[in-house]
């Protein structure tokens, strides 16, 4: 019955967007996800229709949970993402501090998930988790080689998991759902650092239950540093000149609270009140100088387009797990939920009173710069970086994986199934490559962007549809978009025994099932 309803609706709201929208053939390509400001009129007929299927699937379904807000609920399509507030840049950034050992044996660490308030808005405590602190977490310095133990603590009133985003750890210490910890429970995971230096991160996954503890404030930086790294000399001075840049969207009510229930969507949780670690408003002060800004997209489900109000170009030095061979000049990238990349910008020849700032792809002021009068050290970003490399074994592999991602709202699948704890998707031999091949099936409305995203392994991109992916993909990778209709290949090893989680990162989606996992035996 209700299948049946959503069909007919989905029809009726498929001609309604074809006549609405001529001009917009359905593939939206990883530029033109969030241009809503020159489509509003379709935008409102989208939300129209997708409120009235959102009553109807209220009134079919349990759980009734879906919100009535002006915030762009209902499907997410390319054009019905409510725009970001312009940054007035009244607040300094906020540095997300170093997590210190818990001895001076170096490599012990502790680190809670919490309950707190959060002075986000001035004179206003907001209600905010956080690890070791009220919002956000520290961040983690690892170094390639070292024996990591953590002692994890959930000090929430609902269970917890802790996961280390692109960590490859072995299964049982990778915080997926099955690493479950209730309010109060303990326990300590220890594991051997085994990659190359990149800016990972981590965030709770319980099973359905990410999207909420995550837009609450729960996530961290992980960052592993390496002799290579090292002798590189990038800019390395953490909250100087090599800045974290954590992105994400809410919605704050009238009491400036942060109300998930009230604001969720089911296609994806977005805000108009763009948040960089944690801080509303921020600005960043830099010298004259060349600046290295680690950008992660922690949103729930927005895409980010970060580029320089200027136009001016900037580097991109790294991937989500690692450094690019060489670095890639870029006007602009786009950031889908949990992929990470390393740029460089050059500020050495801006003036003091230049007006430079991030902005995204509708001119939206993310992040204005205040430029000091100091002049930094010259560096040199080296020809040079890493030895990354696809084979021609590799590109001559046969598939012997195929994903399907589906659908949208509630009804997403991963090869026509939801989750199921019980079930295992897919078996892979430790240490033995495979070429996986996902696929983003359209649906009647076009489809929209999944980003995807394996557990436990840094990857290559081995084609785009059947194309050599862009330069500034051509380096270690944990999640990546596909766009309706896109195939995307890719060749994956596993360093380690146990079993690992594939999902949409749009957490909403990871949430409703659009998740498998993978044993590597
Ligand atoms: Cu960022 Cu399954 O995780
Ligand atoms: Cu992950
Ligand atoms: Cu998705």
């Amino acid at each position: 019955m209700k299948k049946n309803l959503l069909v007919s609706l989905f029809s009726l709201m498929m001609v309604i967007v074809l006549s609405a929208c001529t001009s917009n053939d359905g593939e939206a390509s990883v530029e033109d996800t969030n241009n809503g400001k020159d489509s509003n009129e379709e935008m409102n007929m989208n939300e129209d229709n997708e409120n009235s299927m959102e009553e109807n699937m209220n009134n079919s379904s349990s759980e009734g949970e879906m919100n009535n807000g002006s915030m762009g609920n209902g499907h997410m399509d390319h054009d019905d993402v409510v725009s970001l507030i312009d940054s007035t840049g009244e607040n300094e950034l906020n540095i997300p501090p170093v997590l210190k050992s818990d001895s001076n044996k170096g490599t012990e660490y502790t680190i809670r998930a919490q309950k707190g308030e959060t002075e986000i808005f001035d004179g206003v405590q907001t209600k905010t988790y956080g690890y070791n602190g009220s919002f956000l977490g520290p961040m983690l310095q690892f170094e390639k080689g070292d024996t990591v133990k953590i002692n994890l603590i959930n000090e929430l009133n609902e269970n917890t998991t802790f996961h280390w985003h692109g960590l490859e750890v072995p299964g049982n210490d990778d915080g997926g759902p099955h690493n479950v910890l209730e309010p109060g429970e303990e326990s300590t995971i220890e594991f051997e650092v085994t990659q190359e230096a990149a800016t990972l991160w981590f965030h709770p996954h319980p099973e359905g239950k990410t999207s909420e503890q995550v837009y609450n404030g729960l996530a961290g930086l992980i960052y592993i540093e390496d002799q290579n790294s090292k002798n590189l000399e990038l800019p390395s001075e953490y909250g100087e000149n090599d800045i974290p840049l954590i992105f994400q969207d809410r919605v704050f009510d009238d009491e400036k609270q942060l109300n998930y229930k009230a604001t969720a969507n089911e296609d994806g949780t977005v805000g108009d009140t763009s948040l960089i670690n944690g801080t509303l408003n921020p600005k960043l002060t830099v010298d004259k100088e060349k600046v290295r800004l680690r950008l992660l997209n922690g949103s729930n489900a927005r895409n980010y387009t970060v580029k320089l109000n200027t136009g001016d170009a900037f580097v991109q030095v790294a991937t989500d797990g690692g450094f690019l061979n060489e670095q890639v000049s870029m006007q602009e990238i786009t950031l889908t939920p949990s992929e990470r990349a390393e740029i460089v910008i050059d500020f050495s020849q801006v003036k003091t009173n230049e007006e430079i700032a991030l902005v995204n792809e509708e001119g939206t002021t993310l992040l204005p710069f205040e430029i000091t009068d100091q002049t930094g050290k010259t560096i040199d970003i080296p020809d040079e970086m890493n030895d990354f490399s696809v084979t021609e074994e590799e590109k001559n592999l046969p598939v012997t994986k195929e994903i399907e991602l589906f659908g949208m709202m509630d009804m997403v699948t991963i090869n026509g199934k939801k989750f199921d704890p019980e079930r295992i998707d897919f078996t892979q031999e430790q240490g033995v490559t495979e070429v996986w091949e996902i696929y983003n099936k359209p649906d009647m409305m076009g489809g929209m962007i999944h980003p995807f995203h394996i557990h436990g392994a840094q990857f290559k991109i081995l084609s785009r549809n059947g194309e050599a992916p862009p330069e500034n993909e051509r380096g270690w990778k944990d999640s990546f978009s596909v766009a309706p209709d896109e195939t995307v290949k890719i060749a994956i090893q596993f360093k380690n025994k146990g079993i690992y989680m594939f999902h949409c990162h749009i957490l909403e989606h990871e949430d409703n099932g659009m998740m498998g996992q993978v044993k590597v035996e």
